[in-house]
C-alpha cells in the first residue's frame, strides 16, 4: 500500500477533486500547508499577485492506495494539477505498513 502526498495550487483543486473520482479513487484527505520550494528568495505568483517566496500557501491532497494504482492516481493529478508555471505542485510516496478501517476491523488492502 502507498501514501501520496500531493502538494498543489488551491485552485486547482476543484480540478483535481474531479479528476480523482473520474479514475475512481474513493478516499482523499485534504489539508492547508504551507511552504516553498525551488523559488524561495524569488518571486511566485498566488491568486494573481506577485509574492517573494517564503511561505505561500496551497494544498495538501493524501490518498493512500494499492501499489498497483500508485502510479496512474500521480499521473492524474500531474495532469489535473498542472498550468506549466513554477509552483505548480510536489508529489512524493511512501510505502504504508498498515491500514485499517475502523468501523469493521478489516485490515490492509480490504480497508482502502
Ligand atoms: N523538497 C521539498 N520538501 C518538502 N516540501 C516541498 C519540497 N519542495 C516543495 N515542497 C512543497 O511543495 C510546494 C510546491 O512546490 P513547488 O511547486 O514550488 O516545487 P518546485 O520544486 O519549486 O517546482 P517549480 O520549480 O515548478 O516551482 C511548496 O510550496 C512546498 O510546500
Ligand atoms: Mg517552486
Amino acid at each position: 500500500m502507498k501514501l501520496i502526498t500531493a502538494i498543489i495550487q488551491s485552485h486547482k483543486l476543484d480540478d483535481v477533486k474531479v479528476a480523482l473520482a473520474d479514475a475512481g479513487v474513493h478516499g482523499i484527505t485534504i489539508s492547508e500547508a504551507n511552504g516553498y520550494g525551488q523559488q524561495r528568495g524569488h518571486t511566485e505568483f498566488y491568486r494573481g499577485v506577485e509574492y517573494v517566496v517564503d511561505l505561500i500557501p496551497k494544498i495538501r491532497v493524501e490518498i493512500v492506495t494499492s501499489d498497483a494504482e500508485m502510479e496512474s492516481i500521480v499521473d492524474v493529478i500531474i495532469k489535473s494539477a498542472g498550468t506549466g508555471h513554477i509552483g505548480d505542485g510536489k508529489i512524493w510516496v511512501t510505502t504504508l505498513d498498515m491500514v485499517a478501517r475502523v468501523r469493521t476491523g478489516e485490515t490492509g488492502i480490504a480497508a482502502i
